[in-house]
Parts: structure tokens; sequence; C-alpha cells
């Protein structure tokens, strides 16, 4: 039985050489078009996580269909208005943003800083005052919900760095409002990250509803909500679910969430637009028959693809240039690590030297990870 393979430009990946990522520009636009679709049915606005894939390319095509930019490095911001996001649609998080990344967020004018301590707020509100401006700011809160996600991934818990505790926001709040250089337009939420029992998202409306009411009763009622990124993909089955479900994820927040008149919803998706549309294309170097295993040894490794070796992640692959019975193979990279397998145990079509693999949702967090351990080139990329 051939196992299932997705549609690929396989005669033009054979004059290319590897290992690369191939981007289905057709699948991101269709993506990209149901969450247009999606989001504008409530008026939320989107702001892609560029941190998941800031290619230039890709970044250009995100930000024709409309989309802010989510960055978390001063860099990033960069990136962002140069692929064309608009620096007024453009949200910095960062427990740690610089003087120099703070200076450059004022100077373009960025909509908004998702501020995550009181140290930062200080530096915000005195860099702002030496240029003469004021800096939009909304508050990091860490609503303490457990996303049920690799521990990794989980941000939203007391336990982990990011944001301020929902029970020190008041006290924060009143400091932000103080400051002559600061104005405060929203608070930010963000959980975690490949969040796939939407039920922690119905935990966090909860908390935002319940803070509203707190506020309300302050008298403090604020223009932004951002509920963060985190919406989960289907890393076992991307032929059959290569979109993430948005109309759900969208119609959970209209449900639960309870937005004050000319409250704006903000969110920041990264893997849900990106990680479908990638693959990491390599080819097999070796078939190396060992004592109980057979390894198939391909020319991308753990710098190319880190999230395996990383988080234990899984990528579904596939043997796009084999229709031979199958067997079973630990497919494996060339590092010098012995964490450097993609995946053991794997069912493909039967491999040869030369063979060229597919590793499939790799568009988010995949090349943007890349490093050049062992001096290896930085993995190229291609659109198609
Ligand atoms: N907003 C904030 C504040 C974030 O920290 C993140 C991701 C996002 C949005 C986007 O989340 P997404 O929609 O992509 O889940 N390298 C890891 C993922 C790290 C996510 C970090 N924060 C991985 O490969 O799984």
């Amino acid at each position: 039985m051939e196992l299932l393979k997705g549609n690929f430009p396989i005669e033009k990946f054979k004059t290319i050489e590897t290992p690369f990522y191939y981007y289905d520009e057709s699948l991101l636009r269709q993506t990209l078009e149901i969450i247009k679709s999606e989001s504008t049915k409530y008026g939320y606005k989107v702001h892609y996580a560029v941190k998941a894939n800031a290619n230039a390319d890709i970044l250009r095509i995100i930000a024709s269909y409309g989309l802010g930019a989510d960055c978390v490095s001063g860099n990033e911001v960069q990136a962002a208005i140069e692929a064309g996001f608009p620096a007024s649609d453009i949200v910095f998080a960062g427990v740690g943003k610089t003087d120099k990344e703070i200076n450059l967020a004022l100077s373009h004018g960025i909509f908004c800083f998702n501020a995550e301590s009181l140290p930062e707020l200080e530096v915000i509100n005195e860099l702002a005052e030496k240029k003469g401006v004021t800096a939009n700011i909304a508050l990091r809160i860490n609503p303490n919900v457990d996303a049920h996600t690799h521990h990794y991934i989980t941000t939203g818990l007391n336990e982990n760095k990011f944001g301020f505790n929902l029970e020190d926001v008041e006290d924060v709040m009143d400091v932000v409002i103080k400051a002559k250089n600061l104005n405060l337009i929203g608070v930010h939420f963000h959980i975690g990250s490949q969040i796939t029992d939407l039920s922690s998202y119905e935990d966090l409306c909860v908390k935002i509803n319940d803070l509203q009411d707190q506020l309300e009763n302050k008298g403090i009622i604020l223009p932004n909500v951002n509920i963060g990124g985190g919406l989960g993909i289907n890393y076992e089955h991307p032929n059959h679910f290569p979109i993430a479900d948005f109309e759900t994820y969208f119609r959970l927040f209209n449900k639960n969430l309870h937005l004050r008149e000319g409250q704006t919803l903000h969110c920041e998706p990264g893997r849900s637009v990106v990680a479908q549309c990638g693959s990491l294309v390599t080819r097999v170097t070796y078939v190396k028959i060992g004592t109980t295993k057979k390894f198939a040894i391909v020319d991308a490794g753990m710098t190319d693809l880190i999230r395996p070796a990383l988080y234990e992640a899984y990528h579904r692959i596939e043997n796009i240039t084999s229709d031979e019975p199958g067997d079973t193979y630990d497919v494996v990279g060339p590092i010098c690590e012995s964490s450097d397998v993609f995946q053991k145990d794997v069912r493909l079509n039967k491999v040869r030297r030369g063979d060229l693999l597919v590793l499939r949702s790799a568009g988010a967090y995949g090349e943007i990870m890349a490093s050049r351990y062992n001096l290896r080139e930085l993995p190229k990329a291609i659109i198609l």
C-alpha cells in the first residue's frame, strides 16, 4: 500500500540543492483568506506573530492581506516594516526589550508595546520622554491558565517569566496612568502555543471577563484586549487538516468574551498561519543497515529543523520519490549529536540513496530557528 503523500512539485524539487524549505504559496493564501473572512465577521484585528517565520517573501504575502504584526525584537519590527506591515499595526512584546529596540519602535511609531514589568515601563517612559513622544502600552497579564501543551511552550502560568500577575494589575495600571509619556490602551494575554484543547481559551475568557468587571468597577475600560496566539495545528494529518479551524476559534471568543462598547479584540497567531504551508525537503544520503534498525540518513539535520530534538516534536515524514512497498526506518541527520533524530521507527515507502523525503508542517518555527552548528549552511527556501 502506498503511504499517503502530499502534492509536491517533485520534478522541480529534483533540480534544487537540498536541504531546503518549500512553501506552498497557494495554501498560505487560502489560509490567509480564511483568517481574513473569519476575523472580519467580528471585527477582530489579527497580528501575525513574526517569530514563527520571518522569511521576507512570506512576510510580504501576509502583509498584503492587511494583517498587523506581532514582534518580539527590534529586528522583527524592522523586518515587518520592510515587508509592508504598517507601523500603526505593529505590537511589540518581550520581557527583555533593550533601549535600542525600544528607541527603534518609538521612532517608527508602532501601535503598542506589550509591556511585561515595572522596570520596563520606567524605561519606555524615559525614552519616550527623551523623544518627546507618548508610547501606547498594553499590559501583558499572566492569567494563570493551563494551556495543556508542551511545558517548553506554556507561557500563561504563574511560574513563567512572562507578564504581570493578575493580583498586581491594578497597582501597575496606576503607575502607567500616572506616567507622563505612557498611554495605557489595553491588556494583553498569551497562554501558550500549539493549543489543541480549545477549552483553555474558554478558561482565558473567564479570567479576562473577571478582570474587566474588576476594572470597570474602578471606572477603567481599555479600548484593546489582546488574546495572544497559540492556536494549534494538526501535525499528524497535514493532508487532511491543512488549515486550522479559525471558524471555531474566533466563534469561541465571540461567544465567551464579553467585550465592552468600543473595545477591539486583537490576536497574534503564528504557527496556525504558516506551519502547514511549509515542508523541509531533504535528500537521503545513505541507508544504513544496523543490527536492529534501518537508518535513513538524510542531508537535513537538527540545525535545519530543531523542533524534534528540542521539544520531541512530531513532523510527518514522507518519501515522495518512491512508490515501493514500505519499510521501517529511523530518520536521522548528519549532526554530531545523538538527539539529531527526526523520527524513530517511521513507516516510509522503501528508501534508497538519493530519495527525497519531506518533513511536513515545518513552516512555523522551522527555517527561523535554523542554526549554523557544525558550520553548516543555513537552509535555503523556495516559494512555489
Ligand atoms: N504571542 C506571543 C506573546 C507569543 O509568545 C507567541 C509564541 C505567539 C504570540 C505566537 O504563538 P503561536 O500562534 O505561534 O502558537 N518554538 C516553539 C513555539 C514557541 C512559541 C513562543 N511564543 C515551537 O517550535 O513549537
